[in-house]
């Protein structure tokens, strides 16, 4: 049996580079050899999304962004998470068996807690339970496919291992195998996309290149990206720029040789490296984009597809369920 990758998004906004290279592209490359179960998590984004309208947005603004890189809906089973009431049956469960503390040590929560203490804040000040609880219903997306592999970026590790912890402690609880311990897959050269600030990129962080936006825009964007105040003659360390970094996500390595030997020569300046990263760039996307433009202007087919998917998932989601119902006496 092959084994099996899942992976989600959120549809808190616009998909960026980070994204794509540190989730969407690893997990369709895994897709050749796994059975792959990719999805929208459309209630992780209601934490902090309650504007129906642009929520409703972004679930297909995320699920085109997938099928335009090149996800196959026939190959990967391909849902939104709120399809799968599975996976709140699960959540319900697992909470029992997962303690408060460790969710006390999650970094989302821990950052928005120091964040209000540093504002002087109630600690709890905009804190909702499905925020706390975030990683208990990532567990239960992961743990309902019996995942063996987690394709996502650096920043998700500690949530998998969480899932792990929460797995273990039922299996441990009943003294045997009733949930699969998943593995997360991170690819460490696209771990950690630098965004136009130079700290990760992130929605949150107002530093993104957008996927999907117009050559015009992508171009005023990636002109903005900070850089030092070395002068044109000045030879450059490729390496410690992020310009650099994101150049070599997009060249061809000849073209990467190339550059980082202008680099180092001198004489070369931010802007015009800047021009040649926008040349790669749009090089790459421009397809990307015109296929996401195609499936965002017929939503009732993309609604269709992720529908299928998930009249794919409910049966192996229910037997996990039933799997686990049995395990505890519930059935
Ligand atoms: P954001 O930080 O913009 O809110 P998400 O948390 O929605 O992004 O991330 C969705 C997926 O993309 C996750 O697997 C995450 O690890 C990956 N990802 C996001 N930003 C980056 C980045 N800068 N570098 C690598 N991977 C990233
Ligand atoms: N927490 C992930 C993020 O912020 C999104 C997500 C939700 C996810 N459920 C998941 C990722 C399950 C992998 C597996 O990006």
């Amino acid at each position: 049996m092959k084994k099996i990758s899942l992976t989600g998004i959120k549809p808190t906004g616009d998909l960026h580079i980070g994204n794509y290279f540190g989730a969407i592209k690893p997990a369709l490359e895994l897709a050749n050899e796994y059975d792959a179960r990719y999805f929208i998590a459309d209630y992780h984004a209601l934490n902090t999304m309650k504007d129906p309208k642009e929520l409703n947005t972004t679930i297909r603004q995320v699920a085109a962004g997938w099928l335009a890189s090149g996800l196959d809906p026939e190959k990967v089973i391909f849902y939104r998470q709120s399809s799968i009431p599975e996976v709140f049956e699960l959540n319900a469960m697992l909470m029992a068996f997962t303690a408060k503390g460790l969710m006390n040590r999650a970094h989302a929560y821990k950052a928005a807690v120091q964040d209000n203490a540093e504002k002087g804040d109630d600690t709890d000040a905009g804190i909702n339970m499905g925020l706390f609880t975030y990683p208990v219903l990532m567990a239960a997306d992961i743990i309902i496919f019996d995942s063996d592999v987690v394709p996502v970026g650096k920043d998700q590790v500690q949530h998998i291992e969480m899932a792990q912890d929460i797995a273990q402690s039922v299996n441990a609880n009943y003294g045997k195998q009733v949930l699969k311990v998943p593995q997360a897959a991170v690819q460490e050269n696209t771990a950690l996309i630098p965004g136009l600030d130079g700290r990760k990129m992130s929605k949150s962080y107002g530093n993104i290149i957008p996927l999907f936006t117009p050559e015009k825009q992508l171009r005023k964007t990636i002109m903005r990206i900070t850089t030092n105040s070395q002068t044109v003659e000045e030879p450059k360390n490729p390496d410690e720029s992020q310009i650099f970094q994101l150049y070599k996500l997009f060249a061809e390595p000849q073209e990467e040789t190339d550059l980082a030997n202008r680099y180092r020569a001198g004489g070369m300046g931010w802007g015009d490296a800047k021009e040649e990263l926008f040349r790669v760039v749009d090089r790459t996307l421009a397809p990307i984009r015109r296929r996401y433009d195609e499936i965002m202007a017929d939503i009732p087919s993309l609604d269709k597809i992720l529908k299928q998917g998930a009249e794919k998932a409910r049966p192996i989601a229910q037997s996990t369920i039933n799997r686990f119902r049995k395990a505890a006496g519930v059935d």
